[in-house]
């Protein structure tokens, strides 16, 4: 898994419980490119997590994340906020893509709240790129005015709110008045992604064209009980609900290799020799979820009640 040692070449604290990173090539290389709404997982003192990447995606010289202080997280945001300091050196893998705007689109409507603006920069900067009509609805608090110049320099069709009921007003509006071929995209807090995705879908829009950003596995529920059955042993055992196959696994004495426990880093990758798999990472493109051979321990489950895997 390819990984990357980036410098820490600017740091920017302008917003409070926002740090903004600007990491570089030691060499001041060109890193890999990457698509809009991609994101990197970095390696936190630790916890591994992932941001996304908000800058322009193609050759860059730079990778440029934002980083919201969590106090209730694994720690990795506050290793970010209270650690790093300029000069210092990261571990990242990549570029992974699992929230890119979806080609065939004719039009492109981008929902964020808070720091979900983060991978809605990087689609406008797409969208103005190859001209893409592009609309997007933003809130956020009063005091975290985040990327809130930037947005307004890439387009003239953002509507930006810190009223709960303008932004709602606006939002029902937008959903219930979008040409056929529209997409939506939906990147915040779990609570607000489920209020969208509800609004949204008793509109009628179909799950197709809606496309969500989550932040990570604090976003996920507990899952239903299932399953499973070891392949080479034939051995059988329960993950209960709340438990992660990852922990299941572990606690049966598998030596699984894992960082994130998140569903980014593709760590805990492993191999499924039967049943369907709920895959809940943003790891594995659409066409590996498709396939079903493969899933990431820490966070997908089963879809019915069993699943072999390929141990
Ligand atoms: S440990 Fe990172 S994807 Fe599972």
């Amino acid at each position: 898994m390819s990984t990357l040692k980036l410098v820490v070449t600017g740091i920017d604290d302008t917003i409070d419980g926002i740090r903004t990173l600007t990491l570089t090539h030691p060499d001041g290389a060109v890193l890999p490119s990457f698509t809009p709404g991609s994101h990197i997982v970095v390696e936190c003192g630790g916890p591994a997590n992932a941001y996304s990447l908000t800058g322009d995606g193609i050759s860059p010289t730079a990778y440029v994340i934002s980083v919201l202080r969590c106090e209730t997280g694994s720690g990795g945001s506050r290793w970010i906020h209270d650690e790093l300091t300029l000069g210092d050196t990261v571990v990242t893998r990549a570029p992974r893509s699992a929230f890119a705007p979806v080609l065939r689109a004719r039009r492109h409507l981008l929902v964020a709240a808070g720091i979900g603006i983060t991978p809605m920069v990087s689609h406008l900067r797409g969208a103005r790129l190859w001209g893409r009509e592009v609309r997007l609805l933003y809130i956020h608090r009063a005091a975290r005015p985040a990327y809130v110049d930037e947005v307004r320099a890439l387009t003239e069709h953002a509507s930006i709110h810190t009223r709960r009921g303008e932004f709602t007003a606006e939002l029902t509006a937008a959903l219930a008045d979008q040409p056929f071929g529209t997409h939506l995209y939906i990147c915040g807090p779990a609570v607000f992604i489920d209020e969208v995705v509800a609004a949204a879908t008793g509109l009628g829009w179909p799950g197709s064209r809606i496309h969500l950003e989550h932040f990570g596995s604090a976003a996920l529920d507990p899952g239903e009980p299932f399953t499973v059955r070891i392949a080479s042993t034939a051995a059988e055992f329960t993950v209960d609900a709340g438990v992660s196959l990852l922990e299941a696994l572990e606690s049966r004495g598998f030596d699984l290799p894992n960082l994130c426990r998140q569903g980014v880093c593709g760590e805990c990758r492993i191999q499924v020799a039967g049943g369907a798999v709920l895959h809940r990472d943003l790891y594995l493109s659409d066409d590996e979820k498709q396939e079903g051979g493969a899933m990431m321990a820490c966070v997908s489950r089963a879809q019915n009640d069993t699943l072999e895997l390929g141990l």
